[in-house]
């Protein structure tokens, strides 16, 4: 207690705040098995490090009744904090406010914290739980996001922007968290889409549930549209500490550098015999992947879309490191329409950010198909192509057994400026497998033989021994050097550090024309 009643005023004021909507909308919130936009907060930041901005704004709208609903804070907490350490801006709608709608001062309120983290150069977290658009407030509110959009977009390739969705998220408000770098999502009590159920029944007569149309495995597996999923809120925000450890605070930093006791010289052997004989025969990428980086940490993104191709960060040596790797386990690891779009963008983001990217080959080339070619495989596969080839970063790419066709020349290839271009002895690098090579070469030949099966068979064994070999690429410089499985972390770490002082420059325009 104090004897300065200003002082009084002012602690009165502030618990007022803090209650947001109130003790029994906030007994609600935790019915729903939800926090609250502070408890959130608590979990994402270090232990005390928040300060709160904008406490005492309340909204300047009286229709339909609204001037008797004035809160203080009125229905998002914004403010600052860390996390291990390192600044970051971050918003969080209060659902026990109207809702968590979004008005003019709600939008205003995101808006100062988003200015002052481009300035400051650190990055913004938003947590959304929202009804959207504060009806009352009509065109204001849709303002308000388009006043969001505008700087999600310029503060793209800047500052790194995380949006976890922890309740709704309907309408044109999906379009703020589309615009940044990450959606999280919480498995069961989240939800996006542009039109509710009820909306969808009208227009095309499907009957589909909230989960099944936008809940979190959904827009998981089936959308792509969510990189990050985990069952309970918590989860969720310790996973979005663990990413920001993997990212630089802006685009004029390196990515933070985190000692480790894992030996850089780690020799590993079991890698000489991962890639099984039969060179039809799967493997699973990602356990490569665990045997090459520090302790054997991966962080993947978007894990269960477009399976075959992995894409995620590690650290090699301590350094931050974009993986993108074709995974054979899943429909042999060919390039499609969803695994070239989720790879790009990737990779865009690697290069934005300072973080360079490990490229681990094994393609059989891009999917064959109608519904491929209709649904614009050509402008897909380009923005891979696009992305790996406008990227500056540092590019390290291994082939650990197939690198065929265009997917070859896509796949950080030396042409479009891999950096260091590493093959295993199991590589087969070639316009195409020796099976389709021997049928389109000697098609005469085998309709003449007696016994074409035979003479096919000596002709695949031909070409394989000439041609599905890392050694022909690397007679030309393509592949710098074939090596031992078993030493590839050393010389991935070894090259990583060659390449610490790169610089590359693309030439001066606006921007370009990426085939989106
Ligand atoms: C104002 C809102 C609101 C909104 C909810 N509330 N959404 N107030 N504007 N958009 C208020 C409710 O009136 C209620 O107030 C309180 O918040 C809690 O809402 P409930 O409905 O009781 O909660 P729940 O049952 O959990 O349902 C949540 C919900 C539902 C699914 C989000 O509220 C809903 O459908 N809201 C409307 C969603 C919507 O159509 N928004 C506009 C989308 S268009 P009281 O005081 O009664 O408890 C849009 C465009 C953005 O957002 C465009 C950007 C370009």
């Amino acid at each position: 207690m104090t004897q300065n009643p200003k002082i009084e005023h002012l602690r009165k004021l502030k618990e007022e705040s803090r209650l947001g909507g109130g003790e029994e909308r906030i007994k609600r919130q935790h019915e729903k098995g939800r926090l609250t936009a502070r408890e959130r907060i608590e979990l994402l930041l270090d232990q005390g490090s928040f300060r709160e901005v904008d406490p005492f704004v309340v909204h300047r709208t009286s229709d339909f009744g609204l001037d008797e609903k004035k809160i203080l804070g009125d229905s998002v907490v914004t403010g600052w904090g860390t996390v291990e350490n390192r600044l970051v801006y971050v918003f969080s709608q209060d659902f026990t406010v109207l809702g968590g709608s979004l008005g003019e001062v709600h939008a205003e309120k995101v808006v100062k914290i988003m200015d002052m983290a481009m300035r400051n150069g650190a990055p913004v977290v938003g947590l959304n739980d929202s009804g959207g658009a504060r009806i009352q407030e009509g065109v204001v509110s849709l303002g308000g996001y388009a006043d969001i959009f505008l700087r999600n977009t310029l503060a793209s390739g800047v500052i790194p922007q995380i949006s976890v969705i922890m309740g709704p998220c309907a309408g044109g408000a999906v379009y703020s968290p589309a615009l940044t770098d990450f959606i999280f999502m919480v498995r069961g009590s989240s939800f996006m889409f542009i039109t509710g159920p009820e909306v969808v029944k009208t227009v095309t007569h499907e009957e589909v549930t909230f989960e099944e149309l936008g809940g979190a495995d959904s827009h998981a597996e089936k959308s792509g549209v969510c990189h990050v999923v985990a069952d309970t809120e918590a989860n969720t925000l310790f996973l979005v500490r663990k990413l920001l450890s993997y990212l630089p605070q802006n685009n004029m930093e390196d990515p933070p550098y985190l000692e480790t006791d894992d030996d850089p010289l780690r020799r590993e052997a079991a890698l000489d015999t991962i890639i099984p004989d039969d060179p039809s025969k799967p493997y699973d990428i990602k356990d490569v992947i665990r045997l090459i980086v520090d302790d054997g940490e991966f962080y993947e993104i978007q894990e269960k879309f477009a399976q075959n191709i992995v894409v995620g960060f590690a650290r090699l040596g301590g350094h931050s490191v974009g993986i993108v790797a074709n995974q054979p386990a899943f429909l042999a690891g060919v390039l499609d329409i969803n695994s070239s779009k989720k790879a790009a963008r990737f990779v865009r983001f690697c290069d934005s950010f300072n973080i360079p990217v490990l490229t681990l080959v094994d393609v059989p080339g891009f999917l064959p198909g109608v519904d491929q070619e209709h649904g614009g495989i050509i402008s897909s596969g380009a923005k891979l192509l696009y992305a790996y080839c406008e990227a500056t970063v540092p590019k390290m790419t291994l082939i650990t057994r197939k690198g065929y066709g265009g997917a070859y020349d896509v796949m950080s290839s030396k042409h479009i400026r891999g950096d260091i271009n590493l093959a295993w002895p199991s590589a087969e690098i070639a316009v195409m497998g020796p099976e389709g090579a021997v049928e389109i070469i000697f098609r005469k030949e085998l309709a003449e033989v007696e016994n074409p099966e035979e003479r096919k068979k000596e002709l695949v064994a031909d070409y394989r021994e000439k041609f599905a070999t890392p050694y022909v690429a690397a007679s030309r410089g393509y592949i710098d050097d074939v090596i031992e499985p078993r030493d590839t972390r050393p010389r991935l770490i070894n090259a990583l550090e060659m390449l610490a002082n790169k610089r590359d420059h693309n030439p001066a325009k606006k921007h370009g024309g990426i085939p989106l």
